[in-house]
């Protein structure tokens, strides 16, 4: 082995690991025979220091507050291109050429409708139940409804299933916020953008005629691509780790649905924005500052802090630029968009969050702005996981074509008790 490898000095044995190098990024020590050489295994909760595959879609500097699609940086990709775009990107590799990108939106929009056997699948749920718990169960439904795109061994279903899940997502969520309020849903309209679509599909009735406003119809596209992909993140790694048992894409999107649910995660948006509607005032932000700081509090500042930036997130950037933009077109004098900028300068002097890298992530402007659109909290969620499926089925698919593929089986380092004789119950 040569210079680019790593020893080990364990259990008096010297073993050596090759060491990987990407494009870009940290070198990557390859540990595959670690177990077979050594009998160990290592410990890493959170996976902080683990790489579970290889990757050519996303790649983020956290430290630098860097997040790159194929390449392209996030700002570039959302003030110029469009979600469709990024999606292909995603998708295919490369930004695609005009002809290219009318015939992907074109096959896109084709998938849009659902079967309509799925519209009376809703009516199964509470007309009060959490968005993302009918989002979770109608993707999941999708597997017993599209059977000839389950195939993962066949790549010209697994691109079906993954146009299908691109496509239906806006429909699946529209519906999803129509049952909470008990109006009709919107069937999809072909000759309307993704996104305008979807805009169309969720605030307009049959008794008015909507026009999509172009202004609300920029900023959703750009809130879907900064949400678009995030390299392993925990629903993307969910999604990941159930296909590698081979389950089928819906199944597997499912599984990031749920995951990305967590307050931790997809869910921080709605935490954000209870946290800020919470404090209300500018003059009640010291208190909570205070309480964020105090590790007796279980408070932390939602919004704030992220697993792998630790600089301003790129997201967060062009997400305040495009609450402005919003609040201005629709003329919203929001008292929480004060007190969340405010409590941006703050934080951003403060030793304890300076000390700890502790910046805005994209979850702290996107409930401001989804707010003044008019989307109820509890779907703040939902639109993520509308994006974050371009992401997933992006991952998923280079995860089912690479050949290192395996199905997924941590290890652990077990504590319980040690082999012991059973006991009857009454000798117990
Ligand atoms: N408010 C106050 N303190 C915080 C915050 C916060 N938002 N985030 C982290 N800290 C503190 C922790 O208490 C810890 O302090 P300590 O070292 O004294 O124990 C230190 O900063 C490091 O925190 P960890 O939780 O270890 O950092 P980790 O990288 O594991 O967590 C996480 C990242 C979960 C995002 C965290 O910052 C957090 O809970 N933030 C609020 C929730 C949120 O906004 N999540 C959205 C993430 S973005 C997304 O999913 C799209």
């Amino acid at each position: 082995m040569g210079d680019n490898s790593a020893k080990l000095n364990f259990g008096g044995q010297e073993t050596d690991y090759k060491v990987l190098s990407g494009s870009v990024g940290p070198e990557v020590i390859d540990i595959r025979k670690l177990y077979a050489n050594t009998g160990a295994f290592t410990y890493d909760p959170g996976f902080t220091s683990t790489a579970s595959c290889e990757s050519k879609l996303t790649y983020i500097d956290g430290d630098q507050g860097i997040l790159l699609h194929r390449g392209y940086p996030i700002d570039q990709l959302a003030e110029q291109s469009s979600f469709m775009e990024v999606a292909y990107l995603l998708l295919r590799g490369e930004l695609p050429g005009k002809s290219e990108l009318e015939s992907f939106t074109r096959t896109i929009s084709r998938h849009t409708m659902l079967n309509e056997q799925l519209s009376t699948f809703y009516r199964g749920f509470r007309r009060d139940a959490h968005p993302m718990a009918i989002m979770c169960g109608v993707v999941g439904a999708l597997s017993a409804f599209y059977h000839d795109s389950t195939d993962i061994n066949d790549p010209y279903q697994r691109m079906v299933a993954s146009h299908r899940l691109i496509a239906k997502m806006p429909t699946i969520a529209a519906m999803a916020y129509k049952y909470s309020v008990g109006q009709p849903f919107v069937y999809p309209r072909n000759d309307l953008s993704y996104t305008g679509n979807f805009l169309r599909m969720t605030f307009s009735v049959p008794a008015e005629d909507y026009v999509v406003d172009p202004v609300i119809e920029d900023a959703m596209d750009k809130i879907f691509i900064l949400h678009a992909d995030h390299e392993q993140n925990a629903s993307t790694s969910t999604v990941r780790l159930a296909g590698s048992s081979g389950a089928n894409p819906f199944a597997c999107i499912a599984a990031g649905i749920a995951c990305l649910w967590g307050p931790a995660h997809g869910g921080a948006n709605e935490a954000a924005l209870n946290m800020l509607r919470e404090i209300g005032t500018v003059d009640r932000i010291p208190e909570y500052i205070a309480r964020a700081k105090n590790k007796d509090d279980p408070f932390r500042l939602m919004g704030f802090g992220h697993r792998v930036y630790k600089n301003y997130d790129p997201r967060a950037k062009v997400m305040q630029k495009t609450a402005n933009e919003v609040l201005e077109r629709l003329g919203v004098k929001d008292p929480v968009f004060d007190v969340a900028r405010e409590l941006e300068q703050i934080a951003l002097n403060d030793p304890y969050f300076v000390e700890k890298k502790l910046y805005p992530n994209v979850d702290f402007y996107s409930g401001v702005i989804l707010s003044a659109i008019g989307f109820p909290t509890t779907m703040f969620t939902v639109l993520f996981a509308l994006a974050r499926t371009v992401g997933w089925v992006a991952q998923w698919n280079e995860m089912i074509s690479d050949p290192e593929q395996k199905i997924g089986r941590p290890r652990q380092l077990y504590t319980g008790p040690t082999a012991r004789d059973y006991v009857d119950v009454d000798k117990r």
